[in-house]
Order: structure tokens, then C-alpha cells, then sequence
């Protein structure tokens, strides 16, 4: 090879020109089922989509990446059924617009299903390409976010098409851990075709064009007898706010894009650290921020948003927030500290009191897994005055529920800061990535309580009523208990900190921490209560 230049061509075109290379007859052929998959189902049946409000599969892809950057594959894939006068209905592509792109400027695959041809339904030959770029993004380490907008199973396909869809759940789970995988319903999503997005990570849905359950309003009029519309079943409000099984909604198609742009600059491209993403930092680590002392109110009874407290902290106020509608008694989301993304947990005293129940114990539990998948530290604000009583809640299983935030805390090996702003009671205390759960930092502020219960109550069960004076034996609680100092002097609280560095020493121990290692002992893996 030393010894041999490389030869110099002179004109590059000559290469595609050369009509024994590329037949010119071939060329036109080519150029015509590039038109056609460009098109999709025509123009007609795209112009029904805006009539929607949608946007296109393609029209889609281009929101969603960096101008020019999307690289389509498979774009002349074919489908191979003959039943049902599918010779005739052969659309190149198939019905699903797959490729990769770069999204401010990271590598991120992607598929949109075109609803314009057979409804977006999935055939065997659909679901080969979906599959194909989740084994190229676990392969290379790049999120998979998939677009969808189907009619599910292509029914000629019978059960070609029914393996089509057991192969991309497999696909699903094999990528879970792996890299990001996020789902985006713009369109229907019916019957056994939930599944796929209901195993990525995030599931978002836009309001009126979008909805997902497994089986329809007809089949529910059927077998139950209920009438219920498609939006009150499964459109987005039910999902976000009711099932929990969205993540968040949007406006229409191109809100969620723009979202989902913003999210995918919190998240890794994959399991390997050295993906996690950093941002140029605007905004000073050691920024004091004397307003959120101002921002709890001393009676431990006025609740306040802890929203608040987390946006006067982290870098720029810019918080991605997870499930915003649902168990708003606990927040979850993505935020920065120095550029670099954090997973936020905070108990809202606005909601329930910020005690813990079985939805908020689920969207928490779920959110510090990923993080952990993922290596993004956890940064927890405390304020719980434990978990919520009543019958509702312990025959729905709170115990089990409450015991996945508890063991997803526990079993979490990424950088763990913890501040108490004011409450931390009872096995809420412990839950909330407390020392004991092996967290790396935590701290109180100075009005914080750490106590099994609070004042009122404690009092009233230690004394049955039978105290000297049941005011002064409040408040002799209060002193004793009612405060951080224990903590602080057992070492479960590393120190009590003035509110306005919290900042500053979650920066310090963030940085420190970024070399964190835990000893793993070999396991299959662990049995997590579900
Ligand atoms: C083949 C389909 C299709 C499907 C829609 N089309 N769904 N073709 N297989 N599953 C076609 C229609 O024939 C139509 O073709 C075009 O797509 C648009 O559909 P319309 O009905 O005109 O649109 P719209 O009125 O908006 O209604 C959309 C819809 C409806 C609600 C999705 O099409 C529908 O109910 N489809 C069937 C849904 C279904 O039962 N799927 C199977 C679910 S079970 P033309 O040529 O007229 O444009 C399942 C199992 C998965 O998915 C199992 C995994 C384990």
C-alpha cells in the first residue's frame, strides 16, 4: 500500500454516469420509488393529516433532527404478503420511516410511522425495520425514539404480523439499560401495539390526536357495557393524569418535537458514562441563593412549592419535568448543576401534604431506576410527613407500592445528595435516600424535623393523654426531637446547612462524587417488588 498512491479521480459524477455501473433505465426506476416513498400514501391522505392537525411521518423526522442531518435506511423496504390483494398495495418503506440523525448535535435514532399508508399498521416487514435500528442504536450507543401513529397489527398479515410486534418488544427489553428509548404517540396506538412504547423509558402523548388502550370503546360497550368515548378511554389527559402511563402531552406534533429536543439534551446517548452529557455552564456553582429560605414557611402546616425551591437551585431554573400531572405530591425531572444533569426528586407539600402514596411511591420509583440505568446522580429535597392512611391506600398496596421507592433508592449506585428542607417523618424519612440507604451527602436545613411522627401525635401516644400539660409537653418534644440536631449528632445528616449554599455544597459534592464507585456483588439480578 506505501509504495501505491491512491488514484486521482477527476470527476467524482462520472462514477453514477457510468451506464455500466448504473444503468441509466435502473436510475429512472430508482428515482421513481424514492418519489414514491417520499410520498408515502399521497398527497391526499397527508393533506387528511393536516386536516387532523398532524404532521406527516417525514415532516415529523424533520422536526425532530438538526436541519439536513437525517440519514434514512430501508427507505425501499418492502412488504412480501400476497394475501388480501397486497400485490397491489406495496408502498416502498412500508409504512414506517426509519434512520438516524443528530438532534443538537448527538446521534439519535429514530422511526415514524406513516399513517398515510395502511394506517401505519404493522407488517412483518415494518417491524424488521424498527428493529433493525434499535439493534443499530444499542450497537453504536444512541437513543431510539420512536414516533408512532399506527392502526397496529396489519390484519392481511395475520400472524406474520403479530411476530413483527412479539420481535420488536424483544428488541425493547433487550435496549432497555442500555440506551435511552422514548416514546412519542402522535396517532392511534390500540390493542397489543401499546406494549412496545409501554416498555421504553418515556411515553409522551399529544392531546386530541393521540390515544392508547388495548382494547377500543366498541370492545368495552361489548364486554362491560360502558359507553366511553376514544379521548375519555385512552386520550392523553386520562394517561398523564389518571394511568400514569404518559409522561407528559403537548399541544399538537410540534410542541412534543420541540420537547423532545429539549429532553434528549438532559439525557446520556447510552449506559456509558462517558456519554452523559455537559452543558456550557452560565450559571455559577457557588451561587448563593438567600430567596429559598424565604421561599418555606416556618409553620410546618402552610405548604409552599417545592417547584419553587428546585428552580431557584439548579442551573438556570431549567427543569424537563416527568409526569408534571400526575401524584403531584412528589416531582420528578431532569435539571442541571454546573452543566451537568442531575435526576431531581422533591416531595411537594402543595399536594396531599407531600405524603407519600401509591402513585407517587410508582412515578418515583421508576424515575430514580432509569437515572440509575443511566448514571445520572440523584438530588433528593425532603419535605414528607410520611405516607398517606386510609383503606384506599393500603388495600391498593402501598406497602408493595412504597417498597419500590424504598429498594430503588437502596439499590441505586449513582451520586445520592439529599436536603431536608423541613419534614422527615416516620419510614418516609427513611425512604427518601436517606444515609441509611447508603445516599452519599445529606443535609438538614435548620428548620428541618426529623422525627417518627410529628409533635401533636407523639405526644398524644407517649401520654395517652395522662401528660402534666399537654402544651408543655409539646413543646418539650418539639425541643428534643423537632429538629435536626439528633440527627446532625448521630451522623445521619453529614451537617446543618444555611439554605442559601445549598447550591454551592451540592456543586462541591456533585463534582467529588463524579468518581464514585460501589462494589457490586455478582447477582442475576435483584427481585425488585412489583
Ligand atoms: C390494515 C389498516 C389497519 C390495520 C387501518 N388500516 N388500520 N390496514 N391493518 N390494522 C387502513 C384502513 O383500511 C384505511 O385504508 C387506512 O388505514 C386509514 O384507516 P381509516 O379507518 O380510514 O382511518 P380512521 O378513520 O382515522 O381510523 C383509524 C383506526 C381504524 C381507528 C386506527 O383504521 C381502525 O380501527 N383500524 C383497525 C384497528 C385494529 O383493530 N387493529 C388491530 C389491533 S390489534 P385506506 O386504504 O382506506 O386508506 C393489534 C394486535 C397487536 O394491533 C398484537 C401485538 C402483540
Amino acid at each position: 500500500f506505501a509504495s501505491s498512491p491512491a488514484p486521482i479521480i477527476e470527476d467524482d459524477s462520472s462514477f453514477s454516469k457510468d451506464p455500466s455501473v448504473l444503468k441509466l433505465k435502473f436510475k429512472e426506476r430508482l428515482e421513481q420509488e424514492r418519489q414514491n416513498a417520499l410520498l408515502g400514501g399521497g398527497l391526499k391522505r397527508i393533506e387528511r393529516q393536516h386536516a387532523k392537525g398532524s404532521l406527516s411521518a417525514r415532516e415529523r423526522l424533520e422536526l425532530l433532527f438538526d436541519d439536513g442531518t437525517f440519514h434514512e435506511l430501508d427507505q425501499l423496504k418492502a412488504h412480501r404478503c400476497h394475501e388480501f390483494g397486497m400485490e397491489q398495495q406495496k408502498y416502498p418503506g412500508d409504512g414506517i420511516v426509519t434512520g438516524y440523525g443528530k438532534v443538537n448535535g448527538r446521534f439519535v435514532y429514530a422511526f415514524s410511522q406513516d399513517f398515510t399508508v395502511l394506517g401505519g399498521s404493522l407488517s412483518a416487514t415494518h417491524a424488521q425495520k424498527m428493529v433493525k435500528i434499535m439493534e443499530m442504536a444499542k450497537r453504536v450507543g444512541a437513543p431510539v425514539i420512536g414516533l408512532n401513529d399506527s392502526g397496529g397489527a396489519r390484519i392481511q398479515e395475520g400472524v406474520d404480523s403479530l411476530g413483527g410486534y412479539a420481535d420488536v418488544f424483544q428488541a425493547n427489553v433487550d435496549a432497555s439499560g442500555v440506551i435511552p428509548q422514548i416514546s412519542v404517540i402522535m396517532g392511534p396506538c390500540a390493542g397489543g401495539a401499546v406494549y412496545s412504547p409501554a416498555m421504553t423509558d418515556f411515553i409522551f402523548m399529544v392531546e386530541s390526536t393521540s390515544y392508547m388502550f388495548v382494547t377500543g370503546p366498541e370492545v368495552v360497550k361489548t364486554v362491560t357495557n360502558e359507553d366511553v368515548t376514544k379521548e375519555d378511554l385512552g386520550g392523553s389527559k386520562v394517561h398523564v393524569s389518571k394511568s400514569g402511563v404518559a409522561h407528559g402531552d403537548f399541544e399538537n406534533d410540534v410542541a412534543a418535537l420541540r420537547a423532545m429536543r429539549r429532553l434528549l439534551d438532559f439525557l446520556p446517548s447510552s449506559n456509558d458514562k462517558s456519554t452523559l452529557p455537559v452543558k456550557e455552564v452560565t450559571d455559577p456553582g457557588d451561587r448563593l441563593v438567600p430567596q429559598v429560605a424565604r421561599l418555606v414557611p416556618d409553620d410546618p402546616n402552610t405548604a409552599y412549592d417545592m417547584k419553587d425551591v428546585i428552580r431557584q437551585l439548579v442551573d438556570n431554573g431549567d427543569v424537563f419535568e416527568i409526569m408534571p400531572d400526575m401524584a403531584q405530591n412528589i416531582v420528578t425531572g431532569f435539571a442541571r448543576f454546573e452543566g451537568h444533569t442531575v435526576g431531581v426528586i422533591g416531595n411537594n407539600p402543595l399536594t396531599l401534604a407531600g405524603c407519600l402514596d401509591i402513585n407517587a411511591s410508582n412515578k418515583a420509583a421508576r424515575f430514580v431506576r432509569f437515572c440509575d440505568a443511566f448514571n445520572i446522580p440523584l438530588v433528593t429535597f425532603v419535605d414528607v410527613p410520611g405516607f398517606l392512611p386510609g383503606t384506599e391506600q393500603e388495600f391498593g398496596g402501598i406497602i408493595r407500592h412504597g417498597a419500590k421507592l424504598l429498594f430503588a433508592y437502596a439499590e441505586a449506585s449513582v451520586p445520592k445528595v439529599t436536603v431536608i428542607t423541613r419534614k422527615a417523618y416516620g419510614g418516609a424519612y427513611d425512604v427518601m435516600a436517606s444515609k441509611h440507604l447508603r445516599a452519599d451527602c445529606n443535609y438538614a436545613w435548620p428548620g428541618a424535623e426529623i422525627a417518627v411522627m410529628g409533635a401533636k401525635g407523639a405526644v398524644n401516644i407517649l401520654y395517652g393523654g395522662k401528660g402534666r400539660n399537654v402544651d408543655e409537653d409539646i413543646a418539650e418534644y418539639t425541643d428534643r426531637f423537632a429538629n435536626p440536631m439528633v440527627a446532625a449528632q448521630r451522623g445521619f445528616v453529614d451537617d446543618i446547612i444555611d439554605p442559601q449554599d445549598t447550591r454551592k455544597i451540592i456543586c462541591n459534592d456533585l463534582k467529588i462524587l463524579r468518581t464514585k464507585k460501589m462494589p457490586e456483588i455478582p447477582k442475576k439480578h435483584s427481585n425488585i417488588p412489583l
